[in-house]
């Protein structure tokens, strides 16, 4: 009877959460500023423009050589525990200007980074959320 009874309820659990992630399928995070997402998301992998900026810039950048291709850590520490923690302002401030003594490089002088530094921010907080499920992103169509 119990075990008759647990089916049921998993039957229902896997029911419910199918649906949810359809309904999920183009999910989208908290907003900085209030109309505007910070990242949009289609199946894990296809993001908006700017969140792709974002990873343009994580390449451009060479943030994988210390952080990894997945940003799961190297030489410093996965980005996707570290962005669980880190204000976003932490994450300008650390970026902008490094930590020297510890190894994280300056990026202050780079534009490069500096100019597009809100987009990664979304980028790497969308994969620190679990929204964007793959480290290589490509366009919306
Ligand atoms: C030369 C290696 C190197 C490169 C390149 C590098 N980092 Fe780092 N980064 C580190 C190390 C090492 C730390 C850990 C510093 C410490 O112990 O406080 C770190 C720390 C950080 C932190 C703080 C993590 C935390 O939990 O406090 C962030 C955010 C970060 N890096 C982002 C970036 C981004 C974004 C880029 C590319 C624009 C980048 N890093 C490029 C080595 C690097």
């Amino acid at each position: 009877m119990k075990h008759r009874q647990f089916a049921l309820a998993f039957a229902f659990l896997c029911f419910g959460s199918a649906t949810q992630a359809q309904d999920a399928k183009a999910a989208a995070a908290q907003t900085v500023e209030p109309d505007k997402p910070l990242y949009t998301v289609v199946d894990g992998y296809k993001v908006d423009p700017d969140t792709l900026q974002g990873f343009r810039t994580w390449r451009a950048a060479a943030c994988d050589r210390c952080h990894g291709a997945n940003q799961e850590g190297m030489v410093g520490p996965s980005l996707i525990e570290s962005l669980k923690v880190l204000s976003r302002d932490d994450f300008v401030t650390v970026v902008r200007d490094g930590r020297l003594a510890k190894g994280m490089q300056s990026f202050g002088a780079d534009p490069r980074v500096m100019d597009n530094i809100d987009k990664l921010y979304a980028y790497l907080k969308g994969r620190s959320d679990g929204a964007i499920t793959r480290a290589r992103v490509s366009a919306i169509e």
